[in-house]
């Protein structure tokens, strides 16, 4: 089924199946795959990842599939976002993570299946992390970067639910990256400083 547009808007209401165990969507127009080899630098040890690719070869770290809503004031932007268990050293697999471009926009996520978190900074503030597992529903005011962590051994899948204009600023995570990263510590996710902060382009 293809999006009706009229106006630069939806023109009729639509509804899509997001399969439960596995995170894929039925007739999805946009599938977005993020293997480690293009990920390396968002890790606070980038030499771990290039060794883990070097022994397991390249690996889905996660994968998005999207309806192509227009990217409108008055729209909803929604996806299945699917992030693999896995570490590099002891830090767990996650998205990229981004500013939305209009900062001022929020986002839902509604977590499907898993167990992880999204992790959450705005530009000067401290760190918030909220937790994700089945039925759990993460607010995530503007002007927050954020991204999904898996800390449990199955997909972590949610459905985020964002304005149709809020747009994804990828540069600001790729140049300093979050101030915090989530490591495994003892058995357990663990908050820490990111050595890197500041540098993670370089
Ligand atoms: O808009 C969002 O926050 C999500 O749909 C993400 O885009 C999705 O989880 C993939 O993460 P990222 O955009 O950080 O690659
Ligand atoms: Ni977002």
């Amino acid at each position: 089924m293809q999006i009706k547009i009229e106006n630069g808007a939806v023109a009729f209401p639509f509804s899509i199946k997001i399969n439960s165990v596995t995170g894929k969507m039925d007739d999805y127009d946009t599938h977005i795959e993020r293997f480690l080899s293009t990920l390396v630098s968002i890790f606070s040890d980038p030499d771990a990842a290039e060794d883990f690719i070097e022994k397991n070869g390249d690996t889905l770290a996660y994968e998005v599939y999207e309806k192509n809503i227009p990217e409108v004031n008055g729209e909803i932007r929604f996806c299945s976002s699917i992030t693999y268990p896995g570490k590099i050293g002891n830090e767990y697999f996650m998205t990229k993570g981004h500013f939305h471009s209009r900062l001022d926009t929020a986002e839902i996520y509604y977590c499907i299946r898993g167990n992880g978190c999204i992790l959450m900074e705005k530009k000067d503030g401290n760190p918030i992390l909220e937790d994700m597992y089945p039925g759990r529903v993460v607010y995530v005011p503007g002007y927050y970067a954020h991204r999904s962590i898996n800390i449990g051994d199955e997909p972590l899948i949610s459905l985020p639910a964002y304005p149709g204009d809020a747009g994804h600023d990828y540069k600001s995570i790729e140049d300093n990256g979050f101030r915090h990263i989530v490591v495994e510590k003892n058995g357990k996710p663990a908050l820490l400083e990111n050595p890197r902060y500041g540098r993670m382009g370089k």
